[in-house]
C-alpha cells in the first residue's frame, strides 16, 4: 500500500481488544504489512502483545482510547474484537465518540445480526460507519489467515476491502473475504456458517458413533478410516482434525483422549441462533436444529443418567449383520449425504434471510469465501460454488445435477445405515432426519392435508382444493356439506 509522507506515523487498522482473536488479528495485519494500533481496555494485554510480538510488524500501542484513534489514518478503521454483547456496545460509543465523520467501526465479534442492524443504524446516526464482520476460523485462522464476512454499508468495502484482503486466507490467488451485503448481513451469513459447522460436526459425530459402537471398532482404527475419507469427497479441515483427535491418547493414563472426555458438548449459542432464526424465517434447517438439539441432549445429563439406568427400554436390539468393509463404506456415503442437506438447508436459509432483509446476497460469494480460513472449509465448497455459477437461482442446491448424481450413489447407503441405526438403538439424529427431510421433499403427497383437514375441523381454518381455486371448509358440526369463501 502506497503512503504519502507524513502518514507513515498512522496506522492503516486499529484493533480494540487484545485477548486471543484480537491479539492474532493484530499480529496479522502487522505481519502484512500494515502499521497496526492497538489498544485493550487493561494495559497488560497491550503491554504483553508488544513485548512478545512487538518485533513482527510496525504496531502502535495506546492505553486511552483517544490516544488510539488518534494514531489512526483518516478515514480511521478500527476493528472492535471484544465480548459480545455490553462490552461491544460500550466500546462502540467510546469509538463513536472519539472519532470523526467518515470514520469506520468494525465489530469483528459474534454478534447477533440483529444487534448488528441496530448498532448500524445508531452509529450512522452520528455520521460514522458501522461494519458487522464475521470472522471466521478461530485463533489460528485470526493469525494466519481467516474467511472474513464483512457487512454494512458498501462505501466502507472500498476503504476496508484492500486492508482485509490482505490478511484474509487465500485459495487459488483469491482471498476469502468479500462485501457480504448491507448492515447485517456479514453476521448474519457468519451466524448461518456457524449453523453449518454444527451440523458438520454433528454428522461427523454420528458416523464415529455408528463405527465405534455398531462396527465395534477403536478410536486409533476410526482414526485411520477419517484420514483415509479426508482424500476423498469429504476432504475438509473438520475430517482432518476429526482424524487427530481419535488418534490422541490422554497423556495421563494412556487411554484415547475420546473416552476421558466427557460427552457433554458445548456451544456459544450461534447454532441456537441459527435454528432460531430458521424457525422465524419458516425455512426447514432440520440439520442445524437438531445438531443443537443433539448437544443439548448431551448435556442433560440427569436425564441421561436415568435413563442409563435402566428405566428407558430398549426393545430389541439387533447385531450388525453385514459386512465391515461394506458398513464403513455405506456410513461414509450416509455422512456424505446428511453433511450435503445440512448445507443445501443453511444456503435455503441465507437465501431467506437475505430476501427477508433486502440484503441481495450471492451464494457463490459464500461458496467462494468459505473455501479457506474458515471451519467449515472443504473440497466440497468448490462443487457448491460450481453448482451456484452454473445456476445462481437453483431452488435448492441438493437439484443441481452434480449433487443429484451424487444422490443417486447416496441414497441407499443412506437408507441402510438409518436402518442400522435403528436396529442397533444407535442415536443418528441428523443422519435420520435430513432422511425424512429428502423424502419429505420427494413426496408426492404430503400429510399436510390431513392437517389441513384437522386444522378446518376444530377451527373453521378453510383449506384449498386439488382440483379447483378458492377457499374451502366443510360444515363439520351439521351437514357436512362444502361451503366455498
Ligand atoms: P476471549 O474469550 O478470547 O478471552 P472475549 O471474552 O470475547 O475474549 O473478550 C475479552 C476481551 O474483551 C478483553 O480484551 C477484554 O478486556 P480486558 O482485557 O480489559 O478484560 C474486553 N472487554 C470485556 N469487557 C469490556 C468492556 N466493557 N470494555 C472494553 N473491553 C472489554
Amino acid at each position: 500500500m502506497t503512503q504519502t509522507a507524513g502518514k507513515t506515523d498512522l496506522a492503516q487498522i486499529g484493533v480494540v481488544g487484545l485477548a486471543v482473536m484480537g491479539s492474532n488479528l493484530a499480529r496479522n495485519f502487522a505481519r502484512n504489512g500494515n502499521t497496526v494500533a492497538v489498544y485493550n481496555r487493561s494495559p497488560e494485554k497491550t503491554r504483553a502483545l508488544i513485548e512478545n510480538h512487538g518485533d513482527e510488524g510496525n504496531f502502535i500501542p495506546s492505553e486511552s482510547i483517544e490516544d488510539f484513534v488518534t494514531s489512526l489514518e483518516r478515514p480511521r478503521k478500527a476493528i472492535i474484537m471484544v465480548q459480545a454483547g455490553t462490552a461491544t456496545d460500550a466500546v462502540i460509543s467510546q469509538l463513536t465518540e472519539a472519532m470523526d465523520e467518515g470514520d469506520i467501526i468494525i465489530d469483528g465479534g459474534n454478534a447477533l445480526f440483529t444487534d448488528t442492524i441496530r448498532r448500524e443504524k445508531e452509529v450512522a446516526d452520528k455520521g460514522r460507519h458501522f461494519v458487522g464482520a464475521g470472522i471466521s476460523g478461530g485463533e489460528e485462522g485470526a493469525l494466519n489467515g481467516p474467511s472474513i464476512m464483512p457487512g454494512g454499508p458498501a462505501e466502507s468495502w472500498e476503504t476496508l476491502g484492500p486492508i482485509l484482503e490482505s490478511i484474509a486466507a487465500n485459495v487459488d490467488g483469491t482471498p476469502c473475504v468479500t462485501h457480504i451485503g448491507p448492515d447485517g448481513a456479514g453476521h448474519f451469513v457468519k451466524m448461518v456458517h456457524n449453523g453449518i459447522e454444527y451440523a458438520d460436526m454433528q454428522v461427523i459425530g454420528e458416523a464415529y458413533q455408528l463405527l465405534r459402537y455398531g462396527a465395534g471398532m477403536e478410536p486409533a482404527e476410526i482414526a485411520e478410516t477419517f484420514k483415509e475419507w479426508n482424500s476423498g469427497d469429504l476432504d475438509s479441515y473438520l475430517i482432518e482434525i476429526t482424524a487427530e483427535v481419535l488418534a490422541q491418547k490422554d497423556p495421563e493414563t494412556g487411554a484415547p483422549l475420546v473416552d476421558v472426555i466427557v460427552d457433554a458438548a458445548g456451544q456459544k449459542g450461534t447454532g441456537r441462533w441459527t435454528a432460531i432464526n430458521g424457525l422465524e424465517l419458516g425455512v426447514p434447517i432440520t440439520g442445524i436444529a437438531e445438531s443443537v438439539f443433539a448437544r443439548a441432549l448431551s448435556s442433560s445429563t440427569a436425564q441421561r443418567s436415568a435413563a442409563q439406568e435402566g428405566q428407558l427400554p430398549s426393545g430389541t436390539i439387533k447385531e450388525l449383520d453385514v459386512d465391515k468393509a461394506e458398513f464403513i463404506e455405506d456410513v461414509r456415503r450416509a455422512l456424505y449425504a446428511a453433511k450435503l442437506i445440512a448445507y443445501s438447508q443453511g444456503f435455503d436459509e441465507i437465501k431467506a434471510g437475505s430476501e427477508e432483509f433486502g440484503w441481495d446476497v450471492d451464494p457463490r460469494d459464500l461458496a467462494t469465501i468459505w473455501r479457506g480460513g474458515c471451519i467449515i472449509r472443504a473440497k466440497f465448497l468448490d462443487r457448491i460454488r460450481e453448482a451456484y455459477d452454473k445456476n445462481a437461482d437453483l431452488p435448492a442446491l441438493i437439484l443441481d445435477p452434480y449433487f443429484k448424481a451424487e444422490l443417486e450413489d447416496l441414497i441407499d447407503p443412506w437408507r441402510r445405515v438409518v436402518v442400522a441405526a435403528t436396529q442397533l438403538g444407535l442415536p443418528a439424529p441428523v443422519f435420520a432426519s435430513s432422511l425424512s427431510y429428502y423424502d419429505s421433499l420427494r413426496a408426492e403427497r404430503l400429510p399436510a392435508a390431513l392437517i389441513q383437514g384437522q386444522r378446518d375441523f376444530f377451527g373453521a381454518h378453510t383449506f384449498k382444493r386439488v382440483d379447483r381455486e378458492g377457499t374451502f371448509h366443510i360444515e363439520w358440526s351439521g351437514d357436512r356439506s362444502l361451503t366455498e369463501y
